[in-house]
């Protein structure tokens, strides 16, 4: 199977069903259409709650900052940072998710695209991807999407929980051991990433670079996933 078919029809199925299902969703759902309640990355509501307070205190996301999600899925990262910054929007490949995030989102900016198609106008503050990089066809797909959000950003990029490169082998052992039969989603595949592309690519477009590791710690997969802060010039916290 296609990796990139593959991935996209998990995320659209999920939404799928979720809309059958007909119920307005709470916090709880949206974050299981994220895929945080799979056997690699089953997380409780408080490690959600750590990866949003680090996606803000990070970047110092305030209110008067608007903030754009490159892959936002059913909106579970915007629905909280709305209530703390001036505005949010965002993006997704699948439709039934996007249609799913209208619901919840207050905002005019929502629209059904792949990551590498978001268009660099309207500009915002900060621009972000959370959980998305790893389903993403191959490095220089990765890179385009890097280099368009770091063009859409006035101030800063936040690329949270990317596959380490250094580290892919291990992380596939501990991934096939928890999906075991479920062949297909193992064979659909993930992408890994090297932390220097990042770095290198900051440097070309003369932002800053902070990578750090991921903070999700109840997640089998954070041991082996990063985040990536890139700032342009003062834009940087303190
Ligand atoms: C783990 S979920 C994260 C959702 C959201 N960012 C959050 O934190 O709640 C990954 C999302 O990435 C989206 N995605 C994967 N590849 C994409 C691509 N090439 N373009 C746009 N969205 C993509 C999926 O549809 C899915 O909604």
């Amino acid at each position: 199977m296609n990796g990139r078919q593959g991935w996209f029809d998990v995320w659209q199925a999920k939404g799928k069903r979720a809309l059958a299902e007909g119920r307005s969703p709470g916090l709880r759902d949206l974050v299981a259409l994220s895929g945080y309640d799979s056997p690699t990355s089953a997380l409780d509501l408080n490690q959600y709650d750590r990866q949003l307070r680090h996606i803000v205190d990070s970047l110092a996301i305030g209110p008067d900052d608007h903030v754009y999600e490159v892959g936002c899925g059913a909106g579970a990262l915007l629905w909280s940072l709305q209530n703390l910054c001036a505005g949010v929007g965002g993006s997704d490949y699948a439709p039934a998710l996007v249609e799913i995030a209208a619901m919840v989102l207050d905002t005019d900016d929502l629209a059904v695209l792949e990551a590498r198609e978001v268009p660099v106008e309207p500009r915002y503050d900060v621009v972000v991807s959370n959980g998305v990089f790893v389903y993403f066809p191959d490095a220089e797909y990765a890179w385009d999407v890097t280099e368009r959000m770091a063009a859409k950003a006035r101030r800063a990029v936040g690329i949270f929980d990317v596959n380490d490169l250094a580290t892919r082998e291990e992380h596939r052992a501990v991934r096939g051991a928890a999906y075991g039969h479920n062949a297909v989603r193992t064979e659909i595949g993930q992408l890994y990433l090297d932390r220097a592309g990042f770095v290198e690519l900051a440097g070309r477009l003369g932002m800053t670079c902070v990578i750090e590791d991921s903070v999700m710690t109840g997640s089998a997969n954070a041991r082996f996933r990063y985040n990536v802060l890139m700032f342009h010039t003062g834009g940087r916290p303190r």
